[in-house]
């Protein structure tokens, strides 16, 4: 077995070639590379995979603890991500996917973001549908030295409510009680990972800057976005029956690109849990 990493994109995303799902499994090395790759490159690419959920879950568990909560469909460690209501009841929020953000910055408890996230495309949207990434790692690297020194301090409230408004501007008194009902977090804006990298804490969730005056502070939310994903930093994945993802969720935001409610688009996501806080 040779695995060939190819570069997707100057900034994020590479390609995994020589693999198929059995050796997933059977060959270790695989566990090891698939985990340095994830690394260096934040998105891993593998086409025509066809990972069946077990083998999918099983995979997982060899990057790390998996979450095994309740996700709408009958193999334990899959969660359904669907827009269909019938396929999905929680299918609602699924539409804050449509904002870049980083999954896991406003969990129920003091859970850490995940380490990694899996999605296999199970069916397609006829249009949209595609899964776009950048690099929060690259948008560290890329500040000015002053810039860093400016960001060094900085601290950020991240909500439900923040993420959920930008899909529903008009929430009814329920749908805010249910928002608020989940807690705020506080994270720090430069997230200084266990390995030394540097990233930003970025995206859907961002409330605002603790401190800082709430225009000036959502100025400069919007401006290290919008200079994180410039289009040419962005790898846009578009999904073929069979694909499988994987990402870093802790250098790496991600959004999809809108889709029909009504579309049959159908992903089995894997989540491989956090081992590390954001500090
Ligand atoms: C997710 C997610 C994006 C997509 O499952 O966490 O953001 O393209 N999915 O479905
Ligand atoms: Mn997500």
């Amino acid at each position: 077995m040779t695995i060939t990493i190819k570069k997707l994109n100057h900034a994020v995303g590479a390609e995994v070639t020589g693999i198929d799902s059995a050796s997933l499994l059977t060959e270790n090395a695989v566990v090891d590379a698939v985990l340095d790759a994830l690394e260096t490159h934040g998105v891993l690419v593998f086409r025509d995979l066809h990972l069946d959920p077990e083998t999918q879950v099983a995979f997982c568990r060899k990057l790390g603890d998996i979450d095994t909560e309740p996700g709408h469909h009958p193999v334990e460690g899959i969660y359904r991500v669907s827009l269909d209501t019938s396929k999905n009841s929680s299918a609602s929020y699924l539409r804050a996917t449509f904002d870049w953000h980083i999954d896991g910055c406003t969990p129920q408890d003091d859970a850490y973001p995940q380490k990694a996230t899996m999605l296999t495309a199970k069916a397609v949207a006829a249009s949209g549908g595609e899964t776009e990434f950048a690099s929060t790692y690259g948008a560290y690297d890329t500040l000015s030295e002053s810039e860093r020194a400016q960001l060094a301090s900085l601290r950020v409230v991240h909500s439900l409510e923040a993420s959920q408004r930008l899909v529903t501007e008009n929430p009814t008194p329920e749908q805010l009680a249910v928002w608020r009902g989940r807690p705020s977090k506080e994270h720090p804006l430069v997230w200084t990972h266990k390995s030394g990298r540097r990233s930003l804490v970025l995206g859907a969730s961002t409330d605002h800057v603790v401190g800082m005056e709430s225009g000036e502070s959502r100025a400069l939310l919007d401006d290290l976005l919008r200079r994180c994903t410039a289009p040419e930093r962005v790898y846009r994945h578009e999904w073929s029956l069979g694909d499988t993802v994987i990402w870093d969720n802790r250098g790496v935001i991600h959004r999809a690109a809108p889709y029909d409610p009504g579309s049959p688009r159908e992903m089995l996501r894997t989540t491989v849990l956090g081992d590390e806080p954001i500090q």
